[in-house]
């Protein structure tokens, strides 16, 4: 006798996309952004479960903008959380956004490249959008 598969709850659907999409959509109006006027949230879920978020913060400067998963990064590091599984970026109604080609880097870091991200499309290993990527190996030891 074989176990139908669950078409839905955490055995289905274990990132729960769900809420981490609705985190990313929420933490997106805190986002300082007078200047592009695109307001990002990012979320991400650590593999211990809990969801972190982070905005957009952008500066008069315009090269010293902080991207959303910047904040995110960063909270990671302050809440003493550890490595991530899933990421979602997304404006304030909901459309999803890829991370920058800088913060697919910073992300790769904490979450490696089976990392999935969140894409119009669905969600991806990190390795197909960050392909053959520099990494702390790459260091001389
Ligand atoms: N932005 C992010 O927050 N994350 C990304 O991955 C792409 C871009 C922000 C930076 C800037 O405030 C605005 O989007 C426009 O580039």
């Amino acid at each position: 006798m074989t176990t139908a598969e669950p078409s839905s709850g955490p055995a289905a659907d274990p990132v729960g996309w769900d809420d981490l999409r609705a985190a990313a959509a929420a933490v997106a109006n805190q986002a300082y952004a007078p200047y592009s006027r695109l307001h990002v949230g990012a979320a991400v879920r650590t593999a211990a479960g809990d969801i972190v978020t982070g905005c957009n913060v952008e500066n008069a400067s315009y090269g010293l903008t902080l991207c959303a998963e910047c904040g995110v990064v960063s909270e990671l590091h302050r809440g003493g959380h550890g490595p991530i599984v899933a990421v979602c970026a997304s404006t304030p109604e909901g459309t999803i956004l890829l991370p920058c080609g800088r913060c697919r880097q910073l992300l790769m870091e904490h979450g490696g490249p089976d990392l999935l991200v969140d894409t119009p499309d669905g969600p991806v290993p990190l390795d197909e959008i960050l392909p053959h990527a520099f990494g702390a190996g790459d260091l001389p030891t």
